[in-house]
């Protein structure tokens, strides 16, 4: 009788611990297909949005946002330097969610996700001359096509042929 009052909270106790590892292993699978389910660092949304989408943290390796975090002051080919404490949280926070994307652990050509092997593999399909378009600008702008990415969503339902793109870019398109 001495553990009867006992069973209950254990019982308690094993059913939360089997919730915890069932959600870690459903983030883990969300995470390899959907970049973002890391809790968004509210810094990270205010500071580094102004030029560009806020890349999901899991599609560069660690090393690659330490240097970029590391080298703000000539950030490809701008200056986007922030406050030393800025920095160091930002920073910490982008290696901590780092390379959980498509296996990513190759440290592309100036760390640029657009570089990456997965990234080039991804975007096969579209003709190379689509990323020199006026309304697309550049590769790294992400959100011309891609209508979720400042929510860090990249689900193929969510791609947009850019208006104004010259339709002979429609080769190959998903939608
Ligand atoms: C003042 C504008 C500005 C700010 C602020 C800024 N960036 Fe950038 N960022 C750029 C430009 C410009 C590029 C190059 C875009 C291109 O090639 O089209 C870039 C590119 C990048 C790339 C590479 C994209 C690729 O090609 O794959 C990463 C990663 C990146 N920025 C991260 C950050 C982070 C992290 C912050 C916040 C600390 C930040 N940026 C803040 C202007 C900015
Ligand atoms: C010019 C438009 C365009 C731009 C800009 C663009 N993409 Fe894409 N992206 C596409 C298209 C189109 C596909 C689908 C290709 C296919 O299905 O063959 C795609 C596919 C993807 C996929 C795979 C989606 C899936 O579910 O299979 C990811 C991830 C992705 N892009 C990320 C990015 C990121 C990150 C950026 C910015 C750094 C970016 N893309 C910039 C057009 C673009």
């Amino acid at each position: 009788m001495k553990n009867s009052p006992l069973a209950p909270a254990f019982r308690a106790q094993v059913a939360i611990k089997c919730v915890a590892i069932v959600g870690a292993l459903l983030a883990g699978v969300a995470q390899a297909d959907s970049p973002q389910r890391v809790t968004p660092l509210p810094k990270y949304q205010q500071e580094c949005v102004a030029c560009h989408v806020a890349y999901p943290p899991g599609m560069l390796p660690a090393a690659s946002w330490k240097r970029i975090m590391g080298s703000l002051d000539k950030h490809f080919g701008t200056d986007a330097s922030l406050d030393e404490a800025s920095v160091r949280e930002i920073s910490g926070w982008l290696q901590t969610h780092a390379g959980t994307y498509k296996r990513v652990s190759e440290e592309p050509p100036q760390d640029r996700i657009t570089r990456s092997q997965w990234f080039v593999r991804k975007h096969r399909e579209v003709d190379p001359q689509i990323w020199k378009q006026a309304a697309v600008k550049s590769a790294a702008n992400c959100a011309a096509c891609h209508t979720a990415a400042d929510k860090g969503s990249f689900r193929e339902s969510e791609i947009q042929f850019p208006k104004g793109l010259d339709a002979r870019f429609r080769r190959g398109w998903p939608d």
